[in-house]
């Protein structure tokens, strides 16, 4: 059983995209569970808007919890499951320090387009306090919301790199079809529409398995 944490301090990055992606995706190699450790409870909207709409499937068993349960509700509620997400992050940092406390892979989505002072810091904020509450954490970024058209990515990377960080090879593009699938409780794949979207959503799961 491996437990994946989608985490960041700023929200707007991709978090509850790439949770409810990779939680789908597990879901069809073996029993899942979602927890929604955002209160914004993005994951839990969207799990609400998949219920509608019985052709989208595997789903994810998803879950709300807050705080310090994210870690001994989320412990206990793991044991049940062959694989584990949480979306944790926004301005609850206890509910951060216990999805950083469960997980064994974190993945740290970040807007390539972002390469402001303040959300370098709430990254590095992050990794910081993933490295302090769980040395064991196997510690991802992702660069999520990339503009081919710019060279964001690139000056992002060289940043993440010069920190010492490891960078999944994977990026996900800006594309409309993300935003779409979420709101309307799906996935990519299961829009269809969008090619070169799927394909980014697999790779990024291949690599995040591997
Ligand atoms: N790769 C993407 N391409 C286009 N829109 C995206 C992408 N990733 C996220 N979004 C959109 O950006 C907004 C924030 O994404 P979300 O996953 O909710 O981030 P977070 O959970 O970190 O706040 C949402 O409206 C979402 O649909
Ligand atoms: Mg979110």
């Amino acid at each position: 059983m491996t437990i994946f944490a989608c985490v960041n301090t700023k929200g707007g990055v991709g978090k509850t995209t790439t949770a409810v992606h990779l939680a789908v995706m597990l879901a069809r190699q073996g029993k899942t569970l979602l927890i929604d450790g955002d209160p914004q409870a993005s994951a839990a909207s969207w799990a609400a808007w998949r219920r509608d709409n019985p052709e989208y499937t595997p789903s994810p068993t998803t879950t709300c919890l807050a705080g310090k349960a994210i870690f001994s509700e989320g412990k206990q509620l793991a044991a049940g499951f062959e694989h584990v997400v949480v979306d944790a992050g926004g301005r609850d940092s206890v509910a951060l320090r216990s999805a950083l406390l469960l997980a064994q892979r974190a993945i740290i989505p970040v807007g390539a387009s972002n390469l402001d002072a303040a959300a370098m810091t709430d990254l590095l904020t992050v990794v910081e306090l993933a490295r302090d509450y769980n040395p064991d954490l196997d510690v991802r970024v992702l660069l999520t919301r990339v503009d081919p058209r710019t060279k964001d990515a690139v000056e992002m990377l060289e940043f993440l790199n010069e920190q010492g960080l490891s960078v999944l090879t994977t990026k996900v593009c800006e594309r409309v079809a993300f935003r779409r699938a979420i709101g309307e409780g799906a996935t990519v794949h299961e829009l269809g529409r969008d090619l070169v979207a799927i394909a980014e959503m697999d790779a990024f799961f291949k690599e995040v398995t591997a």
